[in-house]
């Protein structure tokens, strides 16, 4: 592991009110179930807060470390590959530092023809290592670096590879690894549509099974999380 710069390590040495302190910018205000995302800076050093810790009530006490846990876990399994931000430290459960990438999220980015197939070999990566993500369709938890290097933050969703004996676990992986190929398909028809071919747009037509698992899921937890927040608002 690579040591850290004097600023870095003044930044890890921060706790939560000194880090909002130290922030340059907010990608992300947070909500009733919605982390704050900070870009932090000490001197020549920069990096990413993504807190909780302002969440009021039962989700950022209780749920947010979960998610937590789950994006810090994907990120110190996939911390080799570059494209992935590296995790810094964590002033406790409910915040995350992690490495600042300087990119643009690939809707607002065009990014050239190349950085599709460094997407998908970045993609192909990451499901190698056991790794799906899980949210990337839309693309807004893809960014593009200048050299065109593709990145790919927000792991809170992902899923990891079980062991080779839990079967009906790893076809499960294996469905939201299609679901993540058919997210970046998308984005070549949507954002890039002469790279796509015949077969990325009839695959696309015919909706696979991967994909509506993986929506149905989705919707599934938004709506659960969404019926609890408003029972919680209702007996607070
Ligand atoms: N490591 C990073 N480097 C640079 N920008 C980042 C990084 N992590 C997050 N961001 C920016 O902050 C935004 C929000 O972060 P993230 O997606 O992790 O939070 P979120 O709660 O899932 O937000 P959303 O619901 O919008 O997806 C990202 O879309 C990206 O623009
Ligand atoms: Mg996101």
């Amino acid at each position: 592991m690579s040591s850290k710069s004097p600023d870095l390590a003044r930044l890890c040495a921060m706790g939560r009110d000194k880090l909002h302190a130290h922030a340059e910018l907010y990608f992300k205000q947070g909500g009733a179930s919605e982390p704050e995302v900070a870009l932090v800076r000490c001197g020549q050093a920069r990096a990413i807060f993504k807190d909780y810790g302002r969440t009021p009530g039962w989700f950022g006490h209780l749920i947010a470390p979960m998610l937590l846990w789950r994006e810090a876990s994907a990120l110190i399994a996939l911390d080799e590959l570059m494209g992935m931000p590296k995790l810094y430290h964590r002033p406790d459960r409910r915040g995350l530092l992690m490495e600042y990438l300087p990119a643009t999220p690939w809707p607002q980015a065009t990014p050239a023809d190349p950085t599709y197939d460094r997407l998908d070999e970045l993609v192909a990566a990451m499901h190698e290592r056991g790794v799906a993500h899980c949210d990337l369709r839309g693309g807004g938890n893809i960014l593009v670096g200048e050299s065109g290097q593709p990145y790919i933050v927000d792991f809170v969703a992902r899923i990891r590879r079980g062991p080779c004996w839990n079967l009906p676990w790893n076809w499960l992986f294996r469905q939201f690894v299609a679901a993540d190929r058919s997210a970046l398909i998308k984005l070549r028809v949507r954002h890039a549509p002469h790279l796509a071919t015949t077969e990325d747009r009839r695959g696309l037509a015919t909706r696979g099974l991967a994909e509506r698992m993986a929506r149905a899921i989705g919707q599934g937890v938004r709506r659960g999380v969404r019926w609890l927040i408003a029972r919680g608002d209702k007996s607070s």
